[in-house]
């Protein structure tokens, strides 16, 4: 059932809120009721995957082409009139700046052209609130609670105290896992995103035959940099012994490199669990697909007692449902963002 926002014991519709994401290579719109979603169109681009990874102009290009018809396509799957909207909800950043500026531009037109309030969202704390979403299958974690955040742009191990009071308690100080994923993929030729063709490859292979760096950093903080050249040395001396080495040991160099990635992320979210007085665990971002992450982390949950969360799927990759429950939250608070907003590609909370 959707959340009612009542004004003086009068009880009130939820809001509709059309949100707009276009951070990186996804071109999506989503119509929320509260925070029921009634439709969540995602558009991808598979114009990168022959370059290997996003390229920004390519990008802007694409949001541009897609952006008017996933619209459509959003109010027409949730049966909405655009006059029936009560605010647009658009991803501030961080993000492609091109790419940004295609879905916030939008965002600022229709916003104005229809006479509602505009409401900027930060695309990291819409992973977070993702688990906000009304979901019948799935309980929302009880504040306080950790979120451990892996996308292809970061992570983050962050602190949530109210939805919209949040700590970024630990962060990576270079490269994100989803890259690590990504980069050692495009080592293997295996394409572009790699991290799901690394969790395929990696079932049934030996996860303790390869070991890698293990970087040292402060507290809950990553890096992912190390980790990545030592995959790099470590196929380079042993093609030099076997030219036929990786193909020989595809299965298991995936397995392992999967195996020491998640280690390495949940020894950290291990550590912040046990420095912190929380019941519930989230995991939120692109890579929370991986089957292996998903497994282990309900069993770090098990092992402190406490509840573990993820997501659905289409709410893990880049989604505008996730940018509506934020919407959600700031139109309760009246948190509407000036029509001078710029959308930033750094933005820190
Ligand atoms: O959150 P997301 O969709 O986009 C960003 O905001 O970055 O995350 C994309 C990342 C990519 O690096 C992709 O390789 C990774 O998520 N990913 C996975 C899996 N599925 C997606 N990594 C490991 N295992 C997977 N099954
Ligand atoms: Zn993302």
């Amino acid at each position: 059932m959707s959340a009612k926002v009542t004004n003086n014991n009068t009880e009130v519709r939820s809001p509709l809120i059309l949100a707009i994401e276009s951070s990186c290579d996804d071109t999506s719109a989503a119509v929320l009721r509260g925070n029921v979603v009634l439709s969540n169109i995602v558009a991808n681009q598979d114009v990168h995957r022959q370059f290997g990874g996003v390229v920004p102009e390519l990008a802007s290009r694409e949001h541009q082409k897609n952006i008017v018809p996933v619209v459509e396509r959003a109010l027409a799957k949730a049966k909405i009139a655009k006059e029936d909207l009560d605010a647009i909800a658009f991803t501030e950043g961080p993000g492609l700046l091109g790419s940004l500026l295609v879905g916030g531009s939008f965002a600022k037109t229709f916003a104005l052209s229809l006479r509602i309030p505009l409401i900027a969202v930060d695309h990291m704390k819409a992973h977070i609130l993702a688990h906000f979403i009304e979901d019948e299958e799935r309980s929302a974690p009880e504040f306080p609670f950790l979120c451990l955040t892996v996308s292809g742009g970061h992570t983050q191990i962050v602190l949530i105290e109210e939805p919209l009071k949040m700590k970024v308690i630990g962060k990576t100080i270079d490269d994100a896992a989803g890259e690590a994923f990504d980069k050692a993929a495009k080592i293997l030729n295996l394409g572009y995103p790699g991290g799901p063709m690394i969790d395929k490859l990696a079932k049934g292979g030996d996860a303790s035959k390869f070991k890698y760096a293990i970087p040292k950093t402060e507290k809950f903080d990553f890096s992912f940099s190390g980790i990545k050249t030592s995959f790099l040395y470590h196929l380079q001396k042993e093609m030099k012994k076997n030219p036929e080495f990786i193909s020989e040991n595809l299965s298991d160099i995936c397995a392992s490199y999967q195996n020491h990635l998640v280690s390495y992320l949940l020894s950290k979210l291990d550590k912040a669990i046990s420095a912190h007085n929380v019941k519930d665990i989230a995991l939120a971002g692109g890579v929370s697909a991986n089957s292996q992450l998903r497994n282990r982390f309900r069993q770090l949950a098990n092992k402190h007692g406490i509840q573990s969360h993820i997501p659905m799927f289409e709410y893990c990759t880049d989604n505008a449902a996730m940018i509506g429950i934020v919407g959600y939250f700031k139109y309760l608070n009246a948190d509407f963002a000036d029509f001078s907003v710029t959308p930033k590609a750094r933005l820190h909370f």
